[in-house]
């Protein structure tokens, strides 16, 4: 790793998180998130400067290992999140938990670890949320209720760490030609327009602007939407 600043972000093995790697790889050290080590070790290897960060976000244990290995960081994005569809009287109390430990428990969790880190470099902590955490729609109840939740946690610790120079900024994506949306679509039924939906890169280039802010600056909150959906 060279003196450049360091970012962990978490679901980068793909969709958004991937692209949010490829961004910051020219200005930063990259920490790439997921959960199989062997396909973050070989992506690793195609940026200029990256190392896994294997942990299963579901396993508050396994984010503690895996927290315990960083020395130093300046950027913490979170990215890594699942979504899952159907109306609430087919939901189940397990369904309800398995989201919301990858969707905010995790976040949670993991910027609690890595606070003293990211305080010693007066860092940042970028919160991939979604238009789902400004709005709701109906089958998304599970999803909506982390993304709300995730936006709460956002507010709350933008404050309180504003007086140890820590910026907190939450990305509001809507819909993206990722994984995510293949299965939603699979869920729906219907034809995929990859047209009609935001590039990752969009959203990476959000990311950016929140980085690239200046110190005295956070950009709160920004919400990107298609144009055409
Ligand atoms: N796509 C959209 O339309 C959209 C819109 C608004 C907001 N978002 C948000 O953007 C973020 C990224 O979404 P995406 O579209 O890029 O999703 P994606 O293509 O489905 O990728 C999900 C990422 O999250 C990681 N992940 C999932 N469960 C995990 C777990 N238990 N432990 C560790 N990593 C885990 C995956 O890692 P593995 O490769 O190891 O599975 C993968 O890197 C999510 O927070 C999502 O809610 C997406």
């Amino acid at each position: 790793m060279t003196s450049l600043p360091t970012a962990l972000i978490t679901g980068a093995s793909r969709g958004i998180g991937l692209a949010i790697a490829r961004e910051l790889e020219a200005t930063h050290n990259l920490l790439l998130g997921g959960r199989d080590e062997q396909r973050l070790k070989e992506l690793a290897a195609t940026f200029r400067s990256a190392e896994p960060f294997t942990a299963d976000m579901s396993d508050d244990e396994d984010v503690e290992r895996a927290a315990k290995q960083i020395a130093g960081l300046d950027v913490l994005v979170h990215s890594a999140g699942v979504a899952t569809r159907g109306p609430i009287d087919q939901m189940s109390r397990q369904q309800w938990r398995d989201e919301f430990e990858v969707n905010l428990f995790a976040v949670a969790q993991l910027t609690t670890l890595l606070l003293p880190q990211l305080r010693a470099t007066n860092g940042q902590v970028v919160l991939i949320n979604s238009g789902f955490g400004l709005m709701t729609l109906p089958d998304n109840s599970i999803y909506c209720a982390t993304k709300w939740a995730l936006r709460a946690f956002g507010d709350v610790l933008r404050e309180e760490e504003r007086p140890n120079g820590i910026r907190v900024s939450s990305i509001h994506p809507g819909k993206v030609d990722t994984d995510m949306q293949h299965d939603i679509v699979e869920y729906n039924g219907g034809e995929y327009q990859p047209e009609l939906y935001l590039k990752p890169e969009s959203i990476a280039k959000a990311v950016r602007l929140a980085v690239d802010a200046t110190e005295e600056a956070t950009v709160d909150m920004i919400s990107v939407r298609p144009t055409r959906k």
